[in-house]
């Protein structure tokens, strides 16, 4: 073989190698980033699609419906019979809205709503130590859920029951926004910039 030949040889596994660690380089990536995020997830529908447009509009602020108890507890999710105030009888033709009625309102049954930013039960969560004394703005933690006009869909991990808004859509773990997750680092890190206590113990009790 000449010494020409050689190189050609050469070459050409390398063009063979270069395709192959190409190959399994993009079917890695497939599989890590498409199929394997496609097969953890699995998605359901909240039971009502509600806007919080047109509710800001008719209660006039978040308070109305988020507000603290007297004892500094955080209401959530506001209970039936707070939408039964206005909907005991139908405010439009929504068919949403009909719906509440005949399958809420009427027997009387609370709304399953999911909670995307739902913690693990491990967690300790205080909308009181964060909201009153720390001054922070729903939206640094929820984003635009007060804005939305429809409910999005909520997408939640099949081996561990958990929301995926904690760990974010994002699966490089790569947010531009403090909303996309909010996961144990994404607190530590906020708690590292105020100068507050990170031992286990604050979070888990
Ligand atoms: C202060 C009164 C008020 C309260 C309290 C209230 N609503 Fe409404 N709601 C309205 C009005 C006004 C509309 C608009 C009706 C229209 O024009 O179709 C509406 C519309 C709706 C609709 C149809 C439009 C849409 O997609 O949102 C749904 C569903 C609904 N409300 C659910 C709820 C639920 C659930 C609650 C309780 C968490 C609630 N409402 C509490 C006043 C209220
Ligand atoms: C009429 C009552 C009402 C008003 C007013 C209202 N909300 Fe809501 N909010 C709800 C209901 C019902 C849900 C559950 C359905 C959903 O997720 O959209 C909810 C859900 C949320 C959630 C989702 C929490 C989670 O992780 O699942 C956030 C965040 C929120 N509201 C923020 C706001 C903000 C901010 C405002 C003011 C700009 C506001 N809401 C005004 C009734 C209300
Ligand atoms: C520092 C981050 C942070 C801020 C600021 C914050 N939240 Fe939350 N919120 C959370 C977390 C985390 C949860 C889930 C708590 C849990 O699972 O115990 C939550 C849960 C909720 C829920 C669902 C509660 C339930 O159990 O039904 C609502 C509604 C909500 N937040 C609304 C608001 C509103 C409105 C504001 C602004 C007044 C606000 N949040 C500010 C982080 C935050
Ligand atoms: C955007 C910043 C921010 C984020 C995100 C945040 N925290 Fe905090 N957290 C604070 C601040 C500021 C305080 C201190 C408030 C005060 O006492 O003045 C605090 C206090 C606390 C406390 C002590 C409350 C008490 O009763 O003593 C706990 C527990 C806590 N955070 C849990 C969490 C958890 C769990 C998460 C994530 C789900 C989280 N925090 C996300 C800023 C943040
Ligand atoms: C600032 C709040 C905070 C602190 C401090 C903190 N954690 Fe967490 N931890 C969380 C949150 C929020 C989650 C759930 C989201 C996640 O898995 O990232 C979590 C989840 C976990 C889980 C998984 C639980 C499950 O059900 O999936 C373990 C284990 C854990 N933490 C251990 C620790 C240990 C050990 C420490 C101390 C070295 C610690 N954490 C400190 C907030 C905190």
């Amino acid at each position: 073989m000449s010494a020409q030949d050689e190189r050609t040889k050469t070459a050409g596994s390398s063009a063979v190698l270069l395709i192959c660690f190409l190959v399994g380089l993009g079917a890695s990536l497939l599989v890590g980033w498409v199929i394997f995020p496609a097969l953890l997830y699995s998605e359901k529908e909240q039971p009502i699609d509600f806007s919080h447009v047109v509710h800001v509009d008719a209660v006039g602020d978040c308070e109305g419906c988020h507000y603290f108890r007297d004892d500094g507890s955080f209401s959530g999710i506001p209970d039936l019979s707070n939408c039964a105030e206005c909907h005991e009888e139908a405010q439009g033709e929504d068919p949403e809205e009909l719906k509440m009625i005949q399958e809420y309102i009427e027997p009387g049954k609370e709304i399953p709503w999911m909670v995307y930013s739902r913690q693990p039960d491990c967690v300790f969560f205080s909308h009181a130590a964060h909201v009153k004394m720390g001054e922070i703005e729903c939206k640094a933690c929820h984003g635009m859920i007060g804005e939305s006009e429809h409910t999005d869909t909520y997408e939640y991990n099949i081996l561990t029951g958990y929301s995926r808004n904690i760990w974010g859509k994002n699966i490089s773990g790569l947010t531009s926004n403090t909303w996309e997750s909010m996961k144990m680092g994404d607190c530590g890190n906020c708690h590292d910039e105020h100068g507050e206590n990170n031992a286990c113990f604050v979070c888990h009790k």
